[in-house]
C-alpha cells in the first residue's frame, strides 16, 4: 500500500532515499495531503503505486521547490529539505519537523502551529506572519531569518532572542529586530 514519491528527472541521483529505519516509523499523511500531492504537476512530485495513503515527506530533498499547493497539517516532515522552498500560506500545523531544513524558505503567513521543529534549521528563512502557537523552536536555528508580525509568547520570544543573530538576505530585516528583542 505504501506510495513511492519518484525524484524528477532534473534532481540529483545521488540523494538518498528515506532510510529503511526512518520509513518504518513514519506516520500517514492525512488523505488531504495525499490528495494535495496527486494535484502536484509530475515535475515536481509524482506519486506511484497503489491507491495507499501513507506516503511522507521525511527526508525528502525537495530544494527550491514551489510547495504553496500541499497542505503538510501533521505531515510527517523529520529531516525534510525545504531548502530555498516556497512554503508561502502552507499548513503545517501539528506537524513532525525535527531536524527540517528550512534554509531560505519561505515560510510567509504559514501555519506552524502545534508542529515540533526541534533542531530545525531556519537559517535565512522568512517566516513574515507566519503562526506559531504552541509549536516547538527547541534547539533551533535562526541566524538570517525574518519573524515580522509572528506573535510570540514570551516565553518563547526569550528563547528565540538568546541565539538570534543575523540580518536576512531577502528582506533585509535583522533577525533580533523581527523578533522585537529588547
Ligand atoms: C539540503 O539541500 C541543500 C540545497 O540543495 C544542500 O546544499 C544541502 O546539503 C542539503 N542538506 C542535507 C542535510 O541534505
Amino acid at each position: 500500500m505504501a506510495l513511492a514519491l519518484r525524484r524528477s528527472s532534473q534532481e540529483s541521483p545521488s540523494s538518498h532515499p528515506v532510510p529503511r529505519h526512518l520509513a518504518a516509523g513514519l506516520l500517514a499523511v492525512s488523505s488531504a495531503a495525499a490528495l494535495a500531492l496527486t494535484a502536484l504537476p509530475f515535475n515536481a512530485l509524482a506519486v506511484s503505486g497503489g491507491g495507499g495513503v501513507s506516503e511522507s515527506l521525511a527526508g525528502k530533498d525537495l530544494t527550491g521547490k514551489d510547495l504553496r499547493k500541499l497542505k503538510l497539517t501533521k505531515a510527517n516532515l523529520r529531516q525534510t529539505n525545504f531548502t530555498d522552498a516556497n512554503l508561502e500560506g502552507v499548513s503545517l500545523f501539528g506537524s513532525l519537523s525535527e531536524s527540517a531544513i528550512f534554509r531560505g524558505a519561505n515560510l510567509r503567513n504559514a501555519d506552524l502551529e502545534s508542529g515540533n521543529y526541534e533542531f530545525a534549521d531556519f537559517t535565512n528563512a522568512v517566516l513574515e506572519g507566519a503562526f506559531v502557537n504552541n509549536a516547538q523552536f527547541v534547539k533551533v536555528t535562526i541566524t538570517g531569518s525574518d519573524w515580522t508580525d509572528v506573535v510570540l509568547r514570551k516565553d518563547v520570544q526569550k528563547e528565540l532572542c538568546a541565539i538570534a543573530d543575523g540580518v536576512n538576505p531577502t528582506t533585509g530585516v535583522s533577525t533580533r529586530e523581527s523578533l522585537l528583542c529588547p
